[in-house]
């Protein structure tokens, strides 16, 4: 995206040398580096360096053990210490990737399959209890999306029922007018020969770049962001997508939609499914929503916008949804920019409060946060320093 947002940018410094401003009427989203925040040198961490840069993590259900997207491999991690260590790493699929290998990840609420979206159009399966046995027969299936419904698959969701993934698509196609869409894939499980099949049914093409999902906690709901409204310029929005309709009928899902920052990126939601959290990159932002109010209101829903650092992509609830920690990227590479963690207290942040507690070092491009079962550890993915890094929650302010 940093083509497109530097095109914009250049757009916007030229249309107001020309005396035009006042034509522009969508809002050019132009980043700059965030103002520092305090250091937080007390917060304990542990980094270890890993072979590739490092994209989407995710707890497994076995205990102990996470895995982390490795470009060309799946990368699986025993996290019993707080310094996480690399224990086996399960090739990808070659003709499953493109030039820029594996993105996001998801796991089944049963825990057995783990989902692994690529910069290209295919889905990947892998069997969770044989990855983190290291067996080298853990890639179970490949699912390959339709052209339609474009590439650079960023995250993928899996219903409760775990009959259906959603994948993010955040480079549409020509059918699609460049916006990016959700696509939809029926999963059918595992077949007589023990490979997994499944199929991609459709799509729903939102506002260009789409990146974020989440589900709501009764996963009747999936939240998506768009980072913006045209190529260059506008904010993104945050779309309230009916799951059911999602499954058979996706053109028809959108529940409602509203405007979102500038770069409105991921996306989370409180356990209570009463708040929706999203960061907006080219805002510096941390945004709240109501969740109630993102269907019956929308245009009244925004709760909050709190300044984090500069440019933040990943986000994660710490200590029961009462702190968010957001990945600062400075993927815009400002030379004032540090890269980091905001700590944010939640409750502070919706009433209005000064909320962000500080910022905790990382290494450069922090990008993808994942929490531990139990609470106690936050997993980051440094992807341009290519090593993965654990916070120790118990020592956050
Ligand atoms: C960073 O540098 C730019 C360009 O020199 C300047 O406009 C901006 O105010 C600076 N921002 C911070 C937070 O220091
Ligand atoms: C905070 O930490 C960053 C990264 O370690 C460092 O570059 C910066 O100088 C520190 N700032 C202060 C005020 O100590
Ligand atoms: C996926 O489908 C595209 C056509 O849409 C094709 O070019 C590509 O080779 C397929 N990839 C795999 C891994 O089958
Ligand atoms: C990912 O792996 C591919 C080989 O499949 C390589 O060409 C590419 O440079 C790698 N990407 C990054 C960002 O390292
Ligand atoms: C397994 O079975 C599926 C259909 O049931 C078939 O598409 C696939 O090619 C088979 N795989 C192998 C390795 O035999
Ligand atoms: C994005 O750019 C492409 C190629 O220039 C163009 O065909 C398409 O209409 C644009 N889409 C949007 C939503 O701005
Ligand atoms: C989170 O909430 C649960 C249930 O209310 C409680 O048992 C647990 O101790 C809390 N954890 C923390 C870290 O506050």
């Amino acid at each position: 995206m940093d083509r497109k947002l530097s095109f914009g940018s250049l757009l916007a410094v030229i249309l107001a040398w020309l005396g035009f401003c006042g034509a522009v009427t969508v809002p050019v989203c132009q980043t700059t580096a965030a103002p520092p925040e305090k250091n937080l040198t007390d917060v304990r961490t542990a980094e270890v360096a890993v072979p590739a840069h490092p994209f989407g993590l995710a707890y497994a259900h076995q205990k102990d053990r996470a895995f982390v997207a490795l470009n060309t491999s799946l990368g699986v991690f025993d996290t019993s210490a707080l310094s996480p260590s690399l224990i086996h790493e399960i090739p990808l699929p070659a003709a499953a990737l493109s030039f820029n290998g594996a993105t996001g990840i998801g796991i089944t609420h049963d825990g057995r399959y783990v989902l692994v979206t690529t910069f290209s159009t295919t889905l990947i399966i892998v069997d969770a209890a044989r990855a983190v046995t290291g067996s080298l027969d853990a890639v179970v299936g490949v699912l390959n999306g339709t052209a339609a419904a474009g590439s650079s698959g960023i995250e993928v969701t899996v219903t409760q029922d775990g009959q259906y993934a959603f994948v993010s698509q955040e480079d549409g196609s020509p059918q699609t007018d460049g916006r990016g869409n959700v696509e939809v894939f029926k999963l059918d499980g595992p077949t007589a020969n023990g490979s997994f099949s499944g199929t991609p049914t459709g799509y729903l093409t939102l506002g260009v770049a789409v990146v974020g999902t989440a589900l709501s906690p009764d996963g009747s709901l999936l939240y998506a962001t768009s980072e913006m409204s045209s190529n260059t310029t506008g904010e993104g929005t945050i779309s309230v997508i009916d799951v059911e309709k999602l499954k058979t009928d996706p053109s028809n899902a959108v529940i409602s939609s509203v405007t979102a920052g500038c770069g409105a990126v991921r996306v989370i939601v409180s356990q209570d499914g009463q708040r929706v959290w999203l960061t907006a990159r080219e805002s510096n932002a941390l945004l709240a929503f109501d969740a109630a109010k993102l269907i019956s209101n929308p245009t009244d829903a925004l709760l909050a916008s709190v300044q984090v650092g500069t440019a933040p992509v990943g986000l994660t609830f710490a200590r029961n949804d009462t702190r968010i920690l957001t990945a600062n990227s400075n993927r815009f590479n400002f030379p004032n920019a540090t890269t980091g963690l905001s700590v944010v207290d939640a409750e502070a942040a919706i009433c209005g409060e000064e909320a962000v507690l500080g910022q905790i070092s990382t290494g450069l491009f922090p990008r993808e946060l994942a929490v531990s079962p139990d609470g106690s550890t936050v997993l980051v993915a440094d992807y341009a320093s290519s090593d993965v890094r654990a916070v120790d929650v118990a020592t956050l302010p």
